[in-house]
């Protein structure tokens, strides 16, 4: 047993790679990116911290756009959440994640997208 837990503690640190999406992520995936490009919705590369409706060269709604402020783990779980309360009139077209663990993997992962 001793062994077992010796060996396992010299294993290589995920911690330097890229963190791998969560399952929940791939609802997201069909409309956004994460290595800058915009497609049906901006790219969420560095997303945590950025201005809600900044990313350069997506056409965001004005609800978004007005809204402005930048976001952290607690706007982001709300507005994944539910959407149209958190942002009112913005357009994703997306009725939000109902699941709390799922919502937080969802928020865990985007703050590692640098
Ligand atoms: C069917 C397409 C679609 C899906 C699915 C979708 N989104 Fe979006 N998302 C959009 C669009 C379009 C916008 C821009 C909304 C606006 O301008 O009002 C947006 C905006 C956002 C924003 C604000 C971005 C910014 O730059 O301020 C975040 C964060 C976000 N989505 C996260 C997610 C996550 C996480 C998921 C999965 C749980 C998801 N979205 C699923 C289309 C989608």
């Amino acid at each position: 047993m001793r062994t077992l837990l010796f060996a396992a503690a010299l294993l290589p640190l995920p911690a330097l790679a890229a963190a791998p999406a969560p399952a929940a992520f791939a609802q997201c995936a069909a409309c956004h990116s994460v290595n800058g490009s915009n497609g049906v919705g901006p790219s969420l590369k560095g997303i945590m911290g950025r201005k809600a409706g900044s990313y350069p060269g997506f056409r965001y709604s004005r609800a978004m756009k007005t809204y402005g402020k930048p976001w952290d783990k607690t706007s982001l779980a709300a507005y994944l959440a539910n959407p149209q309360q958190a942002v009112p009139g913005n357009t994703m077209p997306f009725p939000g994640v109902p699941d709390a663990g799922q919502r937080t993997a969802i928020v865990n992962y985007l703050a590692t997208l640098k």
